[in-house]
């Protein structure tokens, strides 16, 4: 069952989405050649427990990988695409890209937002796997519609980047998002024919995320049972906002 929510529930989630936007802002501002993912993990936690909310994902089980993730943040380097781990050895060097990615629960609502961002000079076949992928997430969003389907949304992530030359990733999905991080529905980045597909209705809230590889499509999980790669080691980015399906219109939670 995909929950909706009511105005005053999606002016909580305002709330959740405000806080993760803050905190990446924070951390798009310390990102630069000799920084740690571990640096950024640091400030990330701080914030999100002077704000009084609790890091989403430290803690959260995850059934795939059968264990809870250990760190506040989701920070992927370069070909990694989802659950790279915050580290004092990664140190960012110019030609890399991260994606950063974190949740929130605030007064039992949920945020989650991802961005992945240049370090120093990167090429510029990585600068365009950036833009394309940013561009889905808004495409995306932009069919964040009562009446459209779910499979709007995910045609649209997977037209985009297809059409760019680029991969989708099967493996990693969007998600519903509420009291709960992940809700019904799922939301794949590509057109899922065994999927149901719903319409989409007022108050439902859909954490819309494309994971995009510049080369094929296939991931594989490292031996750390957590950091999932492109398979072809080439770069994969990774976008996310949480919008609320409303009458006017696509409402994104998670800027402002
Ligand atoms: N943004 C991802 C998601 O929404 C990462 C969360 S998984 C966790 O599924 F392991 F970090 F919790
Ligand atoms: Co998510």
């Amino acid at each position: 069952m995909i929950v909706r929510k009511t105005a005053a529930e999606l002016e909580k989630m305002r709330q959740s989405g405000l806080l993760v936007w803050k905190v990446l802002e924070a951390l798009r501002a310390l990102v630069r050649e000799g920084v740690t993912t571990q640096d950024l993990e640091v400030v990330a936690e701080r914030m999100i427990k002077d704000a009084g909310a609790r890091p989403a994902f430290k803690g959260y089980y995850v059934p795939a990988a059968g264990a809870k993730y250990p760190y506040v943040l989701c920070t992927s380097v370069n070909e990694e695409i989802v659950h790279g781990m915050p580290s004092a050895r990664r140190v960012l060097k110019s030609g890399d890209i991260v994606s950063i990615d974190t949740g929130v629960e605030l007064h039992g609502y949920y945020g989650d937002s991802a961005i992945t961002l240049p370090v120093g000079e990167i090429t510029p076949q990585a600068g365009k796997l950036l833009a394309v992928t940013r561009e889905a997430l808004e495409l995306a969003i932009d069919q964040a519609r009562p009446g459209n389907r779910l499979s709007d949304i995910c045609a649209t992530v997977q037209r985009h980047v297809e059409s760019n030359g680029f991969s989708v990733v099967r493996e990693y999905v969007g998600h519903g998002i509420g009291t709960q991080l992940h809700e019904e529905p799922q939301i794949p980045n590509y057109v899922d024919r065994r999927g149901e597909n719903p319409r989409l209705k007022e108050g439902m809230v859909l954490a819309i995320e494309p994971m995009v590889n510049a080369g094929g499509p296939e991931s594989q999980v490292l031996s750390d049972h957590w950091t999932a790669v492109a398979k072809d080691g080439s770069y994969s980015a990774h976008f996310e906002h949480c919008v609320a399906v409303t009458a006017e219109g696509p409402r994104v939670l998670t800027r402002p």
